[in-house]
């Protein structure tokens, strides 16, 4: 098992590169069911995908992937699809079950594996299902999978989503491609993500209108044959990275990215005293001399982010007083409370609240990885920390961020994978 060796103490110099969203790419290569050949760029080269693209060659469509160049090329003859999405991809890949609504779409049925819990939460599907059966699909769920049908072919309606959900979101988008007639969805996620998919399907022939939280989808009458497609930049990367900078960096930027698109998390940053200098594609971060204490709660964009809530966390570590942080997305989120504190953390959960009482100062140990978000603050307090920290279980960190260490190298980080 792969771990990654911190020497912390030393000030982040330099440029970082952002890569591809992994929460934009996975929707569409979902998506690219119903697409007859896609050509997709800035695709971040991480297990999520490729897992994803497991997915898809199971299937049936015919996948070329370029590690240098970041692109993937999608085609699909579709001769023998198979509509199955098997719980051995789906399990460890939850996004699997973004196949369900191009399946159903395209072939009018779909047997897709429940996706299960992971370690932040049940992760339930309930909305996912509820909006394809306002659509006209037959559902029953028997031995773990889903069975989800509809010889009719499914009618657009209106659904009003009793709660937010990014997935339920992208699943009705897709089911909604080519219901007969107008569907409007309400109350609908609109992370940046769901509009890089909307632009997506846009590409493809679809008249998509979003205004606020209300999403209308005319059937599609022209499937366009070829579509191109750059995935958008990762906000959470993104996030990430001005993070490490606000925690030892000194004039590190980071350019080819919309700042539009992150102004709550600059603000954020800017109120506990950063300096931070904005423009529209690029920011300069340098470490704030005195942290000041904040209250976060996280929410669906354009809210704070639960991506970032560990991140975050560790520069809340460097303030001064106590910081709060409200975790309002998922119920079991701050297992990298009890790692943080084993590096000297002074943090108190009461419920789905955190105290986090700074300033601490927290010292290098040996400490493991338990979910995509969590092992990153792992590595942002190693950075901070004295002595050296080693992060176990870095499987779960190569899910979601592409070459970390090798982006931190370059910033003069001294952090190696062994
Ligand atoms: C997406 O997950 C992201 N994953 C998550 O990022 C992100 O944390 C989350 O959205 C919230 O922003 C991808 O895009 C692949 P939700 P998703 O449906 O779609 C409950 C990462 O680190 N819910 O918006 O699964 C759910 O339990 C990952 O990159 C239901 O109750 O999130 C949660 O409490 C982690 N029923 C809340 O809604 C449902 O049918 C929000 O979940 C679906 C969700």
């Amino acid at each position: 098992m792969q771990k990654l060796l911190i020497k912390g103490k030393t000030s982040l110099k330099g440029k970082i590169l952002i890569s591809g969203s992994k929460n934009a790419t996975l929707p569409i290569l979902a998506a690219s069911i119903l697409a007859k050949e896609v050509n997709l760029s800035n695709i971040p080269m991480v297990k999520d995908i490729f897992t994803m693209v497991e997915l898809l060659k199971f299937m049936g469509a015919s996948i070329k992937i370029s590690k240098k160049k970041n692109s993937i090329n999608i085609k699909n003859n579709f001769k023998k699809i198979n509509t199955l999405a098997p719980y051995k991809l789906v399990k460890t890949m939850r996004a699997g079950v973004l196949a369900l609504g191009p399946l159903l779409t395209k072939f009018k049925k779909a047997k897709v594996s429940l996706p299960g819990g992971c370690a932040i939460g049940t992760r339930p599907v309930d909305l996912h299902l509820f909006a394809l059966k306002k659509l006209g699909a037959r559902i029953k769920i028997k031995d773990g999978y889903i069975l989800a049908n509809t010889p009719k072919g499914l009618v657009g309606t209106t659904i009003i989503f009793p709660k937010i959900s990014v997935g339920a979101t992208e699943n009705a988008l897709l089911a909604a491609f080519n219901a007969r007639g107008k569907t409007i969805l309400k109350n609908c996620a609109i992370e940046p993500e769901i509009m890089d998919l909307i632009n997506f399907l846009k590409k493809l022939g679809s008249r998509i209108d979003v205004k606020g939280r209300k999403i209308i989808i005319f059937k599609n009458e022209k499937i366009i044959k070829k579509i191109k497609h750059k995935i958008i930049f990762d906000r959470i990367e993104l996030g990430t990275y001005m993070i490490a900078a606000a925690l030892i960096g000194k004039k590190i930027k980071i350019t080819k990215i919309d700042t539009n698109v992150i102004k709550n998390e600059i603000n954020v940053l800017k109120k506990m005293g950063i300096d931070i200098k904005v423009s529209k594609n690029s920011i300069e971060i340098s470490k704030g001399k005195k942290l000041k204490k904040i209250n976060i709660k996280t929410m669906p964009y354009p809210g704070f982010p639960t991506d970032l809530q560990a991140q975050l966390m560790v520069l809340m570590t460097q303030a001064d007083g106590t910081s709060k942080i409200v975790e309002n997305i998922f119920e079991n989120r701050f297992m990298h409370v009890p790692e943080l504190k084993r590096m000297g953390a002074n943090i108190v959960i009461r419920n789905k609240t955190a105290f986090v009482i700074g300033p601490s100062k927290l010292t290098g140990a040996e400490v493991m990885a338990t979910d995509l978000r969590a092992s990153v603050s792992l590595v942002l307090a190693g950075l901070v920390a004295d002595k050296r920290t080693i992060i176990n279980r870095i499987y779960h960190l190569d899910r979601g961020y592409e070459k970390l260490e090798v982006k931190l190298q370059k910033c003069k980080a001294l952090i190696k994978r062994i």
